[in-house]
């Protein structure tokens, strides 16, 4: 089994906060920093399908920002796994994070940047949320993974006004069944 030595951290700052299905070490909320959470990416393989694909969230570069999400230590073997999952047009890049306690290390994170085909980029909260309310896949419905995403957000602590504006849109949506 794995000793630990060649552990790297992994940020998530997506699903990869609520949906672990990975073995870990140790996991720790962590911030980084110049990049935000929006969603901004297209899933026509997960939340959504090629007709009505769904939206989730990518990071895209914005001075100053801070997003936080969950780090997790792990073997470098889960990245051959997670390769696998998020195979729709995600790299990953290595950046710096902060721990609670003020302490740093360097993790890897996902991100589906602009020149992916299933990027869709920046629309209205409203077009957003309507979106997401009209799309599920074989990972389930789109709207469950924006539900669960905010709560966990809440759980962390942190504020992210885009999420929390698109999901007031969702509930506001499901509730006029519109
Ligand atoms: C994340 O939670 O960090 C994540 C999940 C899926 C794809 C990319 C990133």
């Amino acid at each position: 089994s794995f000793d630990g030595v060649s552990a790297i951290w992994l940020f998530g700052y997506g699903s990869l906060i609520y949906k672990v299905d990975f073995p870990f070490l140790e996991q720790r909320p962590a911030t980084i920093r110049g990049w935000q959470r929006r969603f901004w990416q297209g899933s026509h393989d997960h939340r959504g399908t090629p007709d009505a694909p769904g939206r989730v969230v990518t990071l895209v570069e914005q001075p100053d920002a801070v997003c936080k999400g969950m780090a997790y230590r792990v073997s470098p073997s889960v990245f051959e796994h997670l390769d696998v999952r998020e195979k729709n047009g995600y790299l990953r890049f290595t950046t710096r994070l902060t721990f609670d306690d003020g302490c740093h290390g360097d993790g890897v994170v996902y991100i589906a940047t602009e020149d992916n085909e299933a990027f869709l980029g920046h629309a209205p909260d409203q077009d957003i949320a309507r979106q997401i309310a009209g799309a599920a896949g074989p990972s389930g419905p789109n709207s469950e993974y924006l539900l669960r995403l905010a709560d966990s957000l809440r759980q962390l602590g942190t504020e992210c006004a885009h999420t929390f504006a698109i999901e007031r849109h969702l509930k506001t949506a499901l509730l006029d069944g519109d």
